[in-house]
């Protein structure tokens, strides 16, 4: 198993384990499958690009034989007001290579890569729907709290879901 960073040549593979990630696990993330996949060959190189700007996005993947299993990435953000505050908008791993670490090894390098390289920052925080019980455990192994919860957040076929919001201070 191969952790890296995202690079320029991974746009294809990106695309795919996206819209992976999506259509398997509809309950965790904010956008649908139904959406992204309409989306043009523009409006995915445009996202992408945004994930490659190293000062706004810590984007780590895991690989196997050339193919993307896992991704995890964590914004910075740039508002002068809020730059000490890094959120961790979402992380994936396919069903085949879950248990065996990879989540834990993709966070703690973006929580490591956090502590060297953007000393502003003293927390991240998170969001997570709440049927995620993998992730919320996984965040609070890593020492993330829960400080709220909003009611009824996502929609998704006539369900609703409620939201868990977790921060872990740094210093
Ligand atoms: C959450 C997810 C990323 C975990 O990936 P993973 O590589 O299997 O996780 P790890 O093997 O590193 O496990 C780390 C910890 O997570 C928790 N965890 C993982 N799988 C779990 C499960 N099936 N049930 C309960 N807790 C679990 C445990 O605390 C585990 O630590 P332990 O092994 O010491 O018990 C993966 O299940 C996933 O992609 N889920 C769907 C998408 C999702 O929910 N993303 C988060 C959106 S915010």
């Amino acid at each position: 198993m191969n952790i890296r960073k995202l690079h320029k040549n991974d746009f294809t593979e990106y695309k795919r384990i996206k819209l992976e990630s999506l259509k398997e696990e509809p309950i965790a993330f904010d956008s649908s499958y139904e959406e992204l996949k309409i989306w043009n060959e523009e409006k995915w190189q445009s996202i992408f690009s945004d994930f490659l700007n190293e000062d706004e996005c810590i984007f780590y993947l895991a690989e196997e034989d050339n193919q993307v299993v896992a991704f995890a990435y964590i914004e910075l953000i740039k508002k002068t007001k809020k730059n000490h505050i890094a959120s961790f908008p979402t992380m994936y791993v396919n069903n085949d290579y879950r248990s065996q670490g990879i989540a834990s090894m993709l966070l703690e390098k973006l929580i490591d890569e956090i502590r060297h390289n953007f000393k502003q920052i003293i927390k991240i925080q998170l969001s997570v729907y709440a049927p995620q019980k993998a992730a919320i455990n996984l965040y609070k192994k890593f020492g993330f709290e829960i400080f709220g919860e909003f009611k009824k957040e996502l929609q998704y076929q006539d369900k609703f879901y409620d939201q868990i919001a977790m921060e872990l201070f740094l210093h």
